[in-house]
């Protein structure tokens, strides 16, 4: 019911993945505190299967050079650490990298391997669809995993081609809204601009899913990663990690590992935030929480410093004699009297929680008294 938290290895190794390189992640998820701070999936992405059905039982196997253990091993060694595997498979006859077979007319096979293995999340791709009805392929995966009675997250990764906010609610628990990511800050902010405007159709369990995390794989500079982090957060996005923990800087391990931000992403409420302004590129999200706080988002998109402001009363808090602002980055409590403001750099962001701090009028006795 709140974001899916966790790694999927695709954007930083592609079809290069090795059973070594998923058990890595999942001890430094133990090891560095991302266990504790909320990450629990570990998904293997593309490439993980060996060429061919086993003739004998037309199930999927495992690749017998990178995943010589089996798959249920590795989902076993996983669990082992008190977190969970997903997998990977396309709705269609073979995946992206045509290296193994595809999930279409074997969805029910597929689904009961995948539930025999222990696999607690499916990413189901698109591509090799043959042009078999989008809606057909996706609702039959959905049925045959139901089928198990196993429960796995089903993320449909249908890359937003046929709007999939409109219908993959009921269907999966989220649905990419874009084509693939990549480490670049053009492209990060070209799938902000696609999925910012498709708040009303996230919530608790239907997520819209811009694409996973690239902070720490190295083509942003750090103040870019933590403006990804902050934009995602407040999107109510899944927080996949998409970099090799092993190689990952302690900055960027310190903007995934951030609790205040965090929280807000992985608030109850389960609203996506929204656009309250965007004038020459100078952002302003906010996010309603669960307990009537507002999360903010100010984010320069452009080359040069910039003061972005906002007030309690544009982002919808109520009257008050004063409001508690924290800032999630300092992790500090401040005081303001109903404006915000902040200087940012180039591509910088921050973020706030922000609270009233007493009714108004619990504060006014005359006019309680006139009530
Ligand atoms: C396309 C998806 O959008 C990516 O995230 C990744 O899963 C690749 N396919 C794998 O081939």
């Amino acid at each position: 019911m709140t974001p899916p938290m966790g790694f999927n290895n695709w954007n930083a190794t592609g079809c290069d993945v090795d059973e070594k390189l998923i058990r890595d992640m999942a001890d430094i998820f133990v090891s560095s505190g991302l266990k504790e701070a909320g990450y629990q999936y570990v998904n293997v992405d593309d490439c993980w299967a060996d060429a061919e059905r086993d003739p004998a039982t037309g199930r999927l196997r495992n690749h017998p050079t990178k995943f010589p253990s089996g798959i249920k091993a590795l989902g076993d060694y996983i669990h082992s650490k008190g977190l969970k595997f997903g997998i990977y498979t396309s709705a269609g006859t073979q995946t992206c990298a045509k290296t193994m077979p595809g999930g279409l007319d074997h969805e029910e096979i597929d689904a009961q391997t995948f539930a025999d293995w222990g696999v607690d999340y499916l990413k189901y791709d698109n591509c090799n669809n043959q042009n078999r009805p989008f809606l057909e392929r996706y609702t039959k995966m959905r049925d045959a995993l139901k089928k198990t009675g196993r429960p796995i997250v089903f993320s449909i990764c249908e890359w937003g081609q046929n709007k999939p906010w409109e219908w993959g609610k009921g269907v999966g628990q989220l649905w990419r809204t874009t084509g693939d990511i990549n480490d670049t800050y053009t492209k990060m902010i070209e799938i902000l601009k696609l999925n910012a405007p498709l708040a009303s159709y996230g919530g608790p369990g239907h997520w819209n899913d811009p694409d996973m995390l690239e902070v720490g794989n190295g083509g942003m500079t750090n103040t870019e990663y933590r403006s990804h982090f902050n934009l995602w957060a407040v999107m109510a996005a899944p927080l996949l990690i998409g970099s090799d923990l092993r190689k990952v800087s302690k900055a960027d391990f310190d903007i995934l590992l951030n609790s205040d931000v965090i929280a807000v992403n992985q608030d109850k409420l389960g609203a996506q935030g929204t656009v309250l302004k965007n004038a020459n590129g100078h952002w302003v999200f906010v996010k309603p929480l669960a307990n009537g706080d507002k999360a903010v988002t100010f984010f320069n998109e452009g080359e040069v410093n910039a003061t972005i402001s906002t007030t309690a009363q544009e982002i919808g808090l109520p009257r008050s004699i004063g409001y508690t602002v924290r800032d999630l980055w300092q992790h500090k409590d401040l005081q303001s009297a109903g404006t915000l403001t902040a200087s940012l750099p180039p591509h910088g962001s921050a973020m706030f929680r922000i609270k009233a701090s007493q009714d108004w009028f619990r504060h006014e006795p005359s006019i309680d008294a006139a009530i």
